[in-house]
């Protein structure tokens, strides 16, 4: 037989069967998709997952932070690595990284805004991965560019995190370094849930083919010229309450080329936040929808301010029965719909609250969709067609964000 031919049958062999023994054959197994088990703080509502670090390997929990440029990981309490190395300045490395002639980067908590300079450095990294027969195994990056920082960035991120997992749209996010060294497509998706969620990067066997994937309903990441947005920023055209279009302002909902205006999702806000004038339209024509179903209003439950008595509201799969809030976008037919169990946040056994809090005059993004609107939905993010892919309710399918966990990572069930 053929040499060529024979190597090519024994890849066949190997793909079809995933026998370990196969991979010194061909060094470069390739993943189709990775996969981070995310879990929620309870009390700082910040959403972390975990990944692998280093030589030897150890894990490190970092915040989820979905706009944000790249990693970030406090280099002092990092256990010593011997394959930590710093980027030198005037490497190729350090001009992907756009850092300045020192190769310094910017670090910045995004939470509480504080930002110090760090040094550019690779390391190991690892991660669970999936392919197309559903076995699990483990994806190595060997050369993940990321920011040390100062120990004094980590001050308002949930204990025990080390630092901030960037998924913006730059290349030395995740999802892009991912994609180039493992060589997937640029996309990843993330369900948040309340306990545990997962996020997926690459092709999918899951998402990919399934009646979820087929369910989902796209929308257009804008980007501005330059495409210099990190962001996810989305053309959020009007919002109704129980089918009625509240009239707002649409310079406001427009996102100018300076990045001032628009929409955004974002996993480091807990709850969706509006500006001000947004939120006072908003929350009049939700109070009018809430009494005309006959919801009771009750005081205010901090930081919420329009709460309502939870008796006598039943209760379906998708929360209680208060009114829908569909965010439209590009057309009529583009809606991503919030039901009860993604807009009221149950604060007592009797009291439940409107998710949504007030961004300020004049805030710089006009609306920022938050976690807590974010929870049980699947959304995927595809940098390569700068197209973003949302389900709405996973609930009002039968799913959930923890039972895809559970379809990914069967072994964390035993
Ligand atoms: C809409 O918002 C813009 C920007 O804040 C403001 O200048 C304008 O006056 C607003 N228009 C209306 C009708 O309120
Ligand atoms: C609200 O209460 C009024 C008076 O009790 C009743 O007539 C009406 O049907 C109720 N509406 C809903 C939506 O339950």
């Amino acid at each position: 037989m053929d040499s060529s031919l024979q190597y090519l049958l024994l890849l066949l062999f190997c793909f079809t069967l995933h026998i370990t023994s196969c991979v010194p054959h061909r060094p470069n197994v390739v993943p189709n998709a990775i996969v981070l088990p995310v879990t929620k703080d309870a009390s700082t509502l910040q959403y972390l997952a975990q990944i692998k670090m280093g030589t030897p390997q150890i894990p490190i929990k970092l915040v989820i932070d979905l706009g944000g440029p790249f990693l970030w990981v406090d280099c002092a309490s990092k256990h010593v690595s011997s394959s930590h190395k710093p980027i030198h300045s005037g490497s190729l490395h350090c001009s992907m990284a756009k850092a300045n002639k020192k190769c310094a980067m910017h670090p910045r908590n995004r939470i509480t805004q504080l930002a110090t300079t760090g040094e550019l450095a690779e390391e190991i990294l690892a991660v669970d991965y999936v392919d197309r027969t559903e076995m699990g195994s483990i994806a190595t990056v060997h050369s993940f560019l990321f920011s040390c920082a100062p120990v004094l960035l980590l001050k308002g991120l949930a204990s025990g995190a080390k630092g901030m997992l960037g998924l913006g749209r730059t290349r030395l996010a995740l999802p892009s370094q991912l994609a180039s060294t493992l060589d997937f497509q640029r996309r990843f998706a993330i369900c948040l849930s309340s306990f545990d969620g997962i996020i997926v990067s690459g092709e999918s066997p899951f998402i990919t083919g399934t009646d979820i994937s087929k369910s989902l309903v796209y929308t257009p990441l804008i980007s501005n010229l330059d495409g210099t947005f990190e962001e996810y920023y989305i053309n959020l055209r009007s919002i109704k309450i129980n089918g009625k279009r509240l009239s707002l302002n649409k310079s406001l909902l427009s996102l100018d080329r300076y990045g001032v205006g628009g929409t955004k999702i974002s996993t480091i806000v807990p709850y969706t936040t509006m500006e001000s004038t947004i939120y006072d339209t908003f929350t009049k024509a939700y109070v009018k929808a809430a009494n005309s179903m006959n919801m009771t209003r009750v005081g205010p439950v901090a930081p919420f301010r329009f709460c309502f008595s939870s008796k006598g509201v039943s209760e379906t799969r998708v929360g209680r029965t208060v009114p829908e809030i569909d965010l439209m976008l590009q057309s009529e037919m583009v809606k991503w719909r919030i039901y009860g169990r993604n807009s009221m946040v149950k604060v007592s056994d009797e009291v439940m609250c409107l998710g949504f809090l007030d961004g300020g005059l004049g805030s710089k993004t006009s609306i920022v969709i938050g976690g807590y609107q974010l929870e049980d939905n699947l959304v995927e993010f595809n940098l390569g067609t700068s197209m973003l892919g949302f389900s709405s309710s996973l609930l009002m399918k039968g799913t959930s964000c923890s039972k895809f966990r559970l379809n990914y990572m069967p072994s964390e069930a035993l």
